[in-house]
């Protein structure tokens, strides 16, 4: 086989298909730091990223973008509809995010799901050389491990859920939950971002596909599980995901941003005390928990409107899928309830923005921000409350942060509170508007030092060493 030697497979690929107005198209990319953290990974061995386009029926084939090589995927807009849209995001998303919105089961769904992911496994084959590494991202593509292996048993396969995995008794509820679970076993390593995860996947591959487990339990030390399929043996692991903290970290600090930080606190009227929040905009991420949190503290007179803005900034995301479309309009309406009740001319309460805002502007705003706020019901990781952290060289800054993200076995010095529990958010939010200053940086210099020596590089480089070791055939990356 000719072909690359390091191949990541992911839904969307580094770059995404403009259609401008004229009809022409151009390549824009998407800001990522997976992207990133593989790039040096990718240059050094050759590599190749199979994905999808992000628009209808954009042309299939290979492209050489920055000297990346591109393996497009094509979707028509019935596979977006029924693979994107139906299957991974109103069935597999809710249900791994603990049923916060009732996930559907469409038999027509998978069937596209199935369909897909074998496209996506076809072109992967094509892509890699003999013996090369496949890295496999995400609940998209979680047949694509099998498949590709009956493709192609030559490669070293390693598979990566950036979401969680749901605890037992809900990925019961899967029709398909035995092909899901035998579709992840064709990888010879399956990372998640915590032990809890990898535990409830042991279990579940030993009790749907017979598969045995010898030290199948992931204590809070051992890192890795293994699982004997056949004469094959899989490992499971635990893999927290990070950001680029350090240059994160140096772009934070460059005189533009501060500039442009205290200009940002002049423009929303001098506030004592800016809130913020950063999400795309998912029912997964409890942005209403926290309007309401704040419209309670307001109305107990905890909080006071001339003194205290909410910012929160909100990145359209998935807008054809019911369950995003009905949050919106929810969401929408307590903006504008919040601000109705406590708002004057020319000061609103809480500042709403339902557009992607430049990477610098968003580097501005975490400076800018007093509180930071992170109240997912459930969230995988949550990159953005690692962000915030890195951006806070000053010290300066609190943030609060949901238990139910995976950040928060990290973040420990984070004002941590229970999303579920309306009391406790708003005495999280209060504490951490009045954290008294040598408290406040206490607990950022901890944090700091952990956003700071865990970086998405390292875990990169952590999972791809263990696919390494898992003595499947390969031959190590450079
Ligand atoms: C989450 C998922 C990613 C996904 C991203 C954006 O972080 O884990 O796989 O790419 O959301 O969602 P989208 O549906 O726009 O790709």
């Amino acid at each position: 086989h000719a072909g690359s030697d390091f191949v990541v497979v992911a839904n969307r690929l580094p770059v995404d298909l403009e259609r401008l107005p004229d009809g022409t198209t151009r390549w824009k990319r998407s800001p990522g730091g997976l992207v990133t953290a593989l790039e040096p990974i990718l240059r050094a061995n050759n590599g190749a990223w199979v994905g999808w386009a992000g628009v209808a029926d954009a042309e299939s084939g290979v492209i050489v973008e920055d000297g990346l090589t591109l393996h497009s995927v094509r979707l028509s807009t019935e596979d977006i509809a029924d693979y994107y849209e139906g299957f991974s995001n109103a069935t597999l998303w809710p249900l791994y995010h603990d049923v916060i919105v009732r996930p559907e089961y469409r038999r027509e769904w998978w069937n596209s799901y199935v369909e897909i992911n074998r496209r996506f496994a076809e072109e992967t084959a094509k892509a890699a050389a003999e013996g090369a590494t496949v890295w496999i991202q995400d609940y998209q593509l979680q047949l694509v491990p099998k498949m590709l292996r009956m493709l192609r048993p030559d490669l070293t396969i390693g598979f990566f859920l950036h979401i969680p995995f749901p605890p037992i008794e809900l990925f019961m509820q899967l029709p398909w939950r035995t092909e899901i679970v035998e579709g992840l076993l064709g990888a010879d390593l399956i990372g998640f971002h915590l032990p809890g995860g990898a535990q409830n996947f042991l279990y579940l591959a030993r009790r749907l596909a017979g598969a045995q487990t010898s030290r199948g339990n992931i204590g809070i030390r051992s890192k890795l599980g293994v699982v004997q399929v056949g004469f094959r043996s899989v490992r499971v692991g635990a893999f927290p995901i990070s950001i680029e903290s350090g240059r994160l970290d140096q772009q934070s600090r460059s005189k533009a941003i501060r500039d442009r930080a205290k200009a940002l606190r002049k423009e929303l009227g001098n506030p004592k005390k800016i809130l913020l929040g950063v999400d795309r905009l998912d029912y997964t991420k409890g942005i209403d928990v926290r309007l309401e949190a704040v419209h309670e503290l307001l109305a107990e007179g905890r909080m006071d409107p001339k003194d205290t803005v909410m910012v929160q900034l909100a990145t359209p995301s998935r807008e054809r899928v019911d369950s995003y479309v009905h949050m919106r309009g929810e969401i929408e309406r307590t903006v504008s309830r919040i601000n109705g009740e406590y708002a004057e001319v020319g000061r609103p309460v809480v500042h709403y923005i339902h557009r992607p805002v430049p990477r610098d502007e968003l580097i501005a705003f975490f400076v800018a921000a007093d509180v930071m706020l992170v109240t997912p019901l459930r969230d995988g990781m949550n990159l953005v409350a690692k962000e915030y952290i890195a951006c806070r060289s000053d010290l300066g800054g609190a943030l609060v942060l949901s238990e139910f993200t995976g950040a928060a076995a990290e973040l420990r010095q984070s004002f941590q509170c229970n999303p579920h529990d309306l009391e406790d958010v708003k005495d999280k939010i209060q504490a951490a508007i009045e954290v008294p200053r040598e408290d406040g940086r206490k607990r950022m210099r901890a944090l700091r030092r952990q956003v700071l020596t865990h970086d998405v590089d390292r875990w990169a480089r952590s999972f791809l060493e263990t696919l390494a070791n898992t003595g499947a055939a390969g031959r190590a990356l450079i």
